[in-house]
């Protein structure tokens, strides 16, 4: 019984939806007439990413990375690790960045991302995220713009998991 483990929603499908078309267009207006790549962290921001996409109107382009922190359970800590690269690997000297990812927990992941990309030289490199945790950062880094601050609570659903699960949930839950 895979859902019985919901405690609650925490943030609706609907609050989400008007969230992300906020910074759509905010996003938008910020890189009219500039090239733009939008960089999803796989595989926590592919939901966030497909709708955040659509809610961007000006020319936009989307890649994908992966990365793994040595993550058990519901606590992550450790080093992170490329494992699938954008296809773009080598040279970001012509676009401006924004990363998306689901959410920034002890920030660590991010952190380390950015420092990897911003050594390919993009015109500009910039962070969005879903959710943010601020109070459980281990290391100094934020994003530049946090759609949602939550307090310190597991949370799935909107393509974050708990062992792979729940990514499909249309909303934010908590779990028991
Ligand atoms: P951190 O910021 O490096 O600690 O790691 C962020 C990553 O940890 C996210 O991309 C998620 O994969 C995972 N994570 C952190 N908190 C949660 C949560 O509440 N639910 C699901 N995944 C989480
Ligand atoms: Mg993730």
């Amino acid at each position: 019984m895979l859902f019985m483990k919901i405690k609650r929603t925490l943030i609706t499908e609907q609050e989400i939806e008007r969230k992300i078309k906020e910074y759509g267009k905010l996003i938008s207006r910020e890189y009219e007439g500039k090239n733009l790549l939008l960089i999803g962290i796989l595989k926590g921001s592919f939901v966030f990413m497909a709708d955040l996409c659509r809610a961007i109107d000006i020319p936009v382009r989307v890649d994908f990375l992966s990365a793994s922190s040595y993550y058990s359970g519901i606590s992550s800590s450790g080093e992170v690790k490329i494992k699938l690269d954008i296809s773009q690997e080598r040279d970001l000297s012509d676009t401006h960045v924004i990363i998306a990812e689901d959410i920034i927990d002890t920030g660590r992941t991010l952190k380390d991302i950015s420092q990897l990309l911003n050594q390919r030289n993009p015109l500009s490199l910039k962070v969005v995220t879903l959710l943010d945790k601020p109070s459980r950062r281990a290391v100094n880094f934020n994003a530049d713009w946090s759609l949602f601050t939550i307090p310190d609570v597991f949370v799935v659903g909107f393509g974050l998991d708990y062992d792979e699960n729940y990514r499909n949930l249309p909303y934010i839950a908590e779990l028991e």
